[in-house]
């Protein structure tokens, strides 16, 4: 079967080869899953890169440890290549290692959420049973591919973590990704404002036709005249997945008691954060990381989240915007196209 590895961290993803692998067998409690489709995500950059395990590294946890792991105490390493990727798809159960749960999906479609070593940018993979979930006919697989990623952030962040009451203003950065869609749909639902800020113009424009209605282009606006225009006492909540300068100043935009939820690095710059600027209107500033959240969660509590986001995606409102699908033996293609500015959508694997 294909998959598609790397050997070694890099940020040139021309260092990623598709090559034949062994079929994997399941050992306990895993099932293997011939994959249909898998997006490329953010994520994807950060596992070729190695950005998460040098982040991990430098946690206190991890201090005089020479691998880290993310979580303290968990004693599970961080992987590291050589490594199949791939973080997240759909794909039809075909053989089970053993246990209940198992046996019960053979057969069934399934999104998967899992990440290296067992990537899902590859014909079969091998993934923990409990982390495979059976979607339902009507939904497509090039909805069903990016199931966890981005729908279970979008929602987690809007009605769990920052409970963004009826009313409010929350400003969102790099507000042209799927991510970033998901959050005015929900902001539609749920009555509060979205400003929408964007690096480009032509982003900007783009952002403007569909349902997006206070929209801020960096190249054109200073991201702090234009917050005071459209809500003149600041916002009361930040998501930003930039850092850098935007995230800096998005920082200062928040509205007394405001909050700011730090989910990304896309710029791969640090924020910088003068103390009196959080302390005199006693602002916050908060990370999150999905991957942790779930892992805080009750399995019950999971159950209920992952039921209510493909409700949500089956009616849109955590639906993801494709921009084209690739064979996986286009991968480098692919991964050129994921990495270019302005696109309108995802990328995908056909791994079929
Ligand atoms: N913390 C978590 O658990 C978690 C979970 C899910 C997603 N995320 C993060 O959420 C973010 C969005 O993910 P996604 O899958 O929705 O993204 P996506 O659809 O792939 O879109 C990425 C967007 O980022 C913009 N962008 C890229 N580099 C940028 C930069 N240096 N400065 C400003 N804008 C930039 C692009 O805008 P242009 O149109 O200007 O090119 C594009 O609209 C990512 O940072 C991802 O890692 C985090």
């Amino acid at each position: 079967m294909k998959s598609a590895c790397i050997d070694a961290f890099s940020d040139d993803p021309g260092t990623v080869e598709v090559r034949e692998a062994p079929v994997p067998r399941p050992g306990a409690g895993q099932v293997r899953v011939r994959m249909r489709m898998a997006p490329v995500n953010p994520s994807d950059f950060n596992y070729m890169d190695g950005i998460y395990e040098r982040s991990f590294a430098r946690m206190i946890w991890n201090r005089e440890s020479d691998r880290p792991s993310d979580s303290p105490g968990s004693g599970e390493l961080f992987p590291r290549p050589p490594y199949s990727l791939g973080v997240e798809g759909v794909g039809i159960v075909e053989e089970s290692g053993g246990g209940f749960l198992g046996r019960r999906l053979v057969g069934k479609r399934v999104a998967v959420v899992s990440g290296p070593p067992n990537g899902t940018w590859q014909q079969q993979t091998l993934i923990d049973a409990r982390r495979a979930f059976p979607v339902s006919r009507s939904l497509s697989d090039a909805q069903a591919c990016s199931f966890f990623v981005n729908p279970l952030t979008a929602l987690v962040l809007v009605r769990q973590v920052l409970q963004v009451p009826r009313g409010a203003v929350l400003l969102q950065t790099a507000a042209g990704s799927a991510l970033s869609q998901m959050v005015r749909n929900l902001a539609l639902e749920d009555g509060f404002r979205v400003i929408d800020v964007v690096r480009s113009r032509a982003g900007a424009e783009r952002l403007r036709r569909s349902n997006a209605k206070y929209v801020v282009a960096l190249e054109d606006e200073e991201l702090l005249d234009a917050v005071h225009r459209i809500a003149p006492g600041g916002v009361g909540y930040v998501l930003d997945c930039v850092g850098g300068p935007t995230g800096s100043e998005a920082l200062r935009a928040l509205a007394p008691g405001g909050r700011m939820i730090c989910y990304g690095t896309l710029s791969r710059e640090p924020i910088s954060l003068p103390p009196r600027d959080i302390m005199m209107p006693m602002t916050s500033v908060e990370g999150f990381y999905l991957a942790a959240y779930l892992a805080e969660r009750a399995l019950l509590q999971r159950l209920v989240l992952v039921r209510k986001t493909a409700q949500l995606i089956g009616s849109g409102v955590l639906g993801t915007p494709v921009e084209r699908v690739y064979p996986l033996d286009a991968l480098q293609e692919a991964l050129e196209h994921a990495r270019r500015p302005g696109r309108a959508g995802k990328i995908l694997l056909d791994l079929k």
